[in-house]
């Protein structure tokens, strides 16, 4: 097994691993340094049915129960898929994942990572962007990380305030999701110690304790900076890549931008995480 950095800050691929064989105890725990270490771990050159990816990801935890069943794989509905080919009930087709976020902060306990494995993927584009924040934490000028550090985030499904919209949950589904979650909008990773900032466009309602007027302009701001460029890792899908990226300190966010007439389609799980500290 090989492990090579994708960039300077964030990324690693993995060469020369099997997923469908046993892995040694030394190379999971070298994937999962590398996973820690470089927030992003794209494990080349699988080829997996779902029952196989959920044995593979139990490599690096539990799995975490998605909150829209809607997308779950009739089979196997521990795995849930991404497609373009979904539609809003309104007709306008449904990108998923299309906007900067993270996965499910609006749960207690987030999950640490997401996984996607490639199916089907169109010629070109569809590209997966990352947003390392932990690396943008750390640049911000003192004054700023002081003035961040006591503020709490109001997490829920769905922010009144985010341009994009999500696909509706049933009935069952909503009884199972929390309505308003408080996290910290500085986060400690439990494996690095890191702190990053852990904002989410899509689901932050507001900051506790602060009006509207200073914590929306607030939190535009933070998420103009650390999405810039500098902080990126972007991600060009090639067929067989399975892709695990560490919720805890990134942000990231599809592409569709590719020829529509093409079908892109992944397989998607998430794994358990800690209640953000
Ligand atoms: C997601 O946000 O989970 C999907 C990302 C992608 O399709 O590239």
């Amino acid at each position: 097994m090989q492990i090579n950095p994708l960039s300077s800050h964030t990324g690693a691929e993995v060469l020369g691993i099997d997923l469908t064989r046993p892995v040694a105890e030394s190379d999971r725990a070298a994937m999962n340094r590398a996973f820690v270490e470089r927030s992003v771990l794209v494990i080349r050159d699988q080829h997996l049915t779902p029952p196989q990816v959920v044995d593979a990801v139990g490599l690096f935890g539990t799995i975490f129960p998605q909150q829209n069943t809607k997308f779950a794989i009739p089979d196997c509905p521990q795995i849930h898929y991404v497609s373009n080919q979904d539609s809003f009930p309104d007709g306008r087709r449904y990108i998923p994942g299309d906007g900067w976020h993270t996965d499910h902060s609006n749960a207690v306990r987030p999950p640490k990572a997401t996984v996607l494995h490639a199916v089907q993927l169109p010629d070109k584009g569809g590209d997966t962007q990352y947003a390392n924040m932990a690396a943008a934490y750390a640049a911000l000028p003192p004054a700023t990380k002081e003035r961040l550090a006591p503020l709490m985030g109001i997490h829920v499904y769905q922010s009144s305030h985010s341009a994009r919209k999500l696909m509706g949950l049933n009935e069952t589904d909503k009884e199972r999701v929390p309505n308003a979650v408080l996290h910290p909008l500085v986060r400690i990773h439990p494996e690095s110690g890191a702190k990053s900032i852990y904002l989410n466009p899509i689901r932050i309602e507001g900051i506790l304790g602060l009006d509207h007027k200073e914590a929306l302009p607030l939190l535009d701001e933070l998420l103009e900076y650390g999405t810039q460029e500098r902080f990126q890792y972007r991600h060009a899908w090639k067929p067989g890549d399975l892709v695990m990226w560490d919720n805890r300190c990134l942000l990231h966010k599809a592409n569709g931008d590719y020829d529509m007439g093409q079908v892109r389609y992944l397989y998607r799980v998430m794994l358990q995480g800690d209640v953000p500290r």
